[in-house]
C-alpha cells in the first residue's frame, strides 16, 4: 500500500463519523461538501436533471451534507448564467426534487440562499444594460465590476427577497439554509471596511455595516420560524491588500469574532467560516493561480469591468505574467490544508454555537485534529471532493488520503467561467486527458441515459 493510501486505525468511535448536532438539525458526520458553483443549470434559471447527477456523486461518496452552490434570489444577485435560482415559487419542484433524491443516500441538504451584489462575473443577457447592486458605488479594484449603491428602498426589496427565498428552501423539504455572507459578494460588501464607504446606517461602524445582514436573519427568521435550520458563511479576515497591497487591510478577525456574536444572538444556528473579501481571492480557495486556464477562460468577462482588458493582458503577456504570479502567491497559505483553523478556532471560543471550517481538507487525521482540539465542529470541503467525491467513504475504510488528491491548482476555478465543473488537473490523471474529460462530463452522460431511457 502506497504512503498516501497509509491506513489510520479504524475506531468505532472515530470523532469523523460522529454525527453533528445542530439546534434543528442532525448530520451523519462531520464531513460536509461545501459550496461548488458552476454553470450546470439552465440559462433561464431552472435546474437541471445534470445537477442533480451531479450533486447525487457527492451524497454516494459519503458526505453527511451538501451545503449547495451560490443561489441567486434573484436575477441581478446571479455570479453567472447556468446557475439554478430560488427567485420564485415555480423553483420550488425542482429543489423538492433535488432533496429528495439527496436524501434516498441519508444525506441532508443545506441550500446557500445568495446574491453576488456587484461581484458579477458575467451578468448574462437579464442584466444588460444594468448597474450591479452593492454597498458602494466604487467598483472593485481587480476587475472593476461597476455598481451603485443600494437605496434604502433597494435594501428592503432584497430583504424582502432573501425572506422569500428561504421560504421557497423550507417548502421545497430541504434541511436548512445558508447566507452567503462570505468571499465578497453582497453581504460582505456591507461587512467590509475596505469596501463599504456608506454614510447612512448602513455604513461607517460595525454595527451599521452588519445592519444588512443582520436585519436579513430577522426577516428569514420571521418567514421560516425559529425551528429551521439556518447558518452564515462568514469570511473572518477580509485580506483585502493581499492582492494589491497599497489597499486597506478591511475587516479584522476581531470585527467578524463580534459579528458572529451578534449572529448567535440573533438565531443563527451555526458558522461556517471562510476567509477574503473577494473570489477569487489569493487565499481563498488557496492554492496556485492558473495562468494558462486564466489566458483561455477570462476572455468571457472582458465586457463585465472596467480592469478586465488590463488582467487579459497581463494573463497573455509572457513578461508580465511572473509579476501577476508573484502578487498573487506572495501571501499563499501554507500548508493550504486546515489554514483557515486558527480563525475558526478563535470564533469558536467566543460563540455556543458549532463552528464549520472550509479551506484545503483532505486529510482524516488533519481534519480529526482540529476538531478533538476544538478548533472546530465539522469541515467543509469544496475542491477536495471534487478531486474524489468519495473520500469521506475512504475514510471510512480507514484511509488517511486518497491515493490522488486534489493538487489544489484551481484549475477547476478558472474553468468554470466557460466550461463544466470538474477537476482538470491532468497530471491527477496520469496525463490521460481523454480520461480525464470522461469523468468532468460523467455527469452529463449519466442525466442524458436517466432522461432518455
Ligand atoms: C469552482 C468553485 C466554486 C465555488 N463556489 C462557491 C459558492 O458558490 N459559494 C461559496 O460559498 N463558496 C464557493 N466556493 C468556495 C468553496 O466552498 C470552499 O469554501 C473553498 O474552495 C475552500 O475549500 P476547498 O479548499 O475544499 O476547495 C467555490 C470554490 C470553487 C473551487
Ligand atoms: S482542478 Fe482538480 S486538483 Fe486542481 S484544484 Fe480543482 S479539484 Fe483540485
Amino acid at each position: 500500500m502506497s504512503d498516501q493510501m497509509n491506513k489510520s486505525k479504524i475506531n468505532p468511535k472515530d470523532i469523523l463519523f460522529e454525527p453533528l448536532r445542530f439546534r434543528n438539525l442532525t448530520v451523519k458526520n462531520r464531513l460536509m461538501r461545501s459550496n461548488i458553483s458552476g454553470r450546470i443549470d439552465n440559462y433561464n434559471g431552472s435546474g437541471s436533471e445534470a445537477r442533480i447527477c451531479w450533486e447525487e456523486k457527492f451524497a454516494r461518496g459519503g458526505a453527511g451534507v451538501l451545503i449547495s452552490s451560490h443561489v441567486p434570489i434573484n436575477v441581478r444577485g446571479r455570479i453567472l448564467p447556468n446557475y439554478a435560482m430560488i427567485d420564485t415559487d415555480e423553483r420550488i419542484p425542482f429543489w423538492r426534487e433535488l432533496g429528495k433524491r439527496i436524501h434516498q443516500y441519508d444525506c441532508k441538504y443545506i441550500l446557500q440562499i445568495s446574491h453576488s451584489g456587484r461581484q458579477q462575473d458575467m451578468g448574462g443577457i437579464e442584466n444588460q444594460g444594468k448597474i450591479a447592486l452593492s454597498s458602494t458605488s466604487k467598483s472593485d479594484s481587480f476587475h472593476g465590476f461597476r455598481c451603485k449603491a443600494m437605496s434604502r428602498k433597494e435594501i428592503r426589496e432584497v430583504i424582502k427577497q432573501f425572506a422569500q427565498a428561504a421560504r421557497r428552501v423550507k417548502a421545497a423539504g430541504l434541511d436548512g439554509i445558508e447566507l452567503h455572507s462570505a468571499n465578497g459578494y453582497l453581504f460582505t460588501q456591507f461587512l467590509s471596511s475596505a469596501i463599504n464607504d456608506r454614510k447612512d446606517e448602513y455604513g461607517g461602524n460595525l454595527k451599521n455595516r452588519a445592519r444588512f445582514l443582520l436585519e436579513v436573519v430577522a426577516a428569514v427568521r420571521k418567514e421560516v420560524g425559529n425551528n429551521f435550520h439556518l447558518q452564515a458563511k462568514i469570511s473572518a479576515v477580509d485580506y483585502s491588500n493581499d492582492l494589491f497591497f497599497w489597499e486597506k487591510k478591511g475587516t479584522t478577525l476581531e470585527e467578524s469574532i463580534q459579528v458572529c456574536k451578534w449572529l448567535e444572538q440573533s438565531g443563527v444556528d451555526a458558522l461556517h467560516i471562510s476567509t477574503g473579501n473577494s473570489f477569487g481571492h489569493p487565499k481563498n480557495p488557496g492554492g496556485d493561480f492558473p495562468m494558462y486556464e486564466a489566458a483561455n477562460n477570462y476572455g468571457v468577462m472582458l465586457p463585465s469591468g472596467i480592469h478586465t482588458s488590463r488582467n487579459m493582458h497581463f494573463f497573455r503577456n509572457p513578461w508580465l505574467q511572473p509579476l501577476f504570479k508573484f502578487l498573487w502567491s506572495r501571501n499563499k497559505p501554507q500548508p493550504i490544508e486546515g489554514f483557515i483553523l486558527p480563525h475558526a478556532k478563535a470564533i469558536k471560543k467566543q460563540v455556543h454555537i458549532p463552528v464549520i471550517c472550509t479551506g484545503g481538507f483532505q486529510t482524516a487525521s488533519v481534519i480529526r485534529k482540529a476538531i478533538e482540539d476544538g478548533s472546530c465542529d465539522a469541515v467543509s470541503m469544496a475542491r477536495t471532493l471534487l478531486a474524489n467525491p468519495d473520500l469521506p467513504n475512504m475514510f471510512k475504510r480507514g484511509n488517511n488520503k486518497a491515493p490522488k488528491p486534489c493538487t489544489y491548482c484551481n484549475k477547476c476555478l478558472i474553468n468554470v467561467l466557460q466550461h463544466p465543473l470538474g477537476c482538470y488537473d491532468v497530471s491527477r490523471f496520469n496525463g490521460d486527458e481523454k480520461k480525464m474529460m470522461k469523468e468532468v462530463m460523467a455527469f452529463y452522460d449519466e442525466a442524458e441515459k436517466r432522461s432518455f431511457k
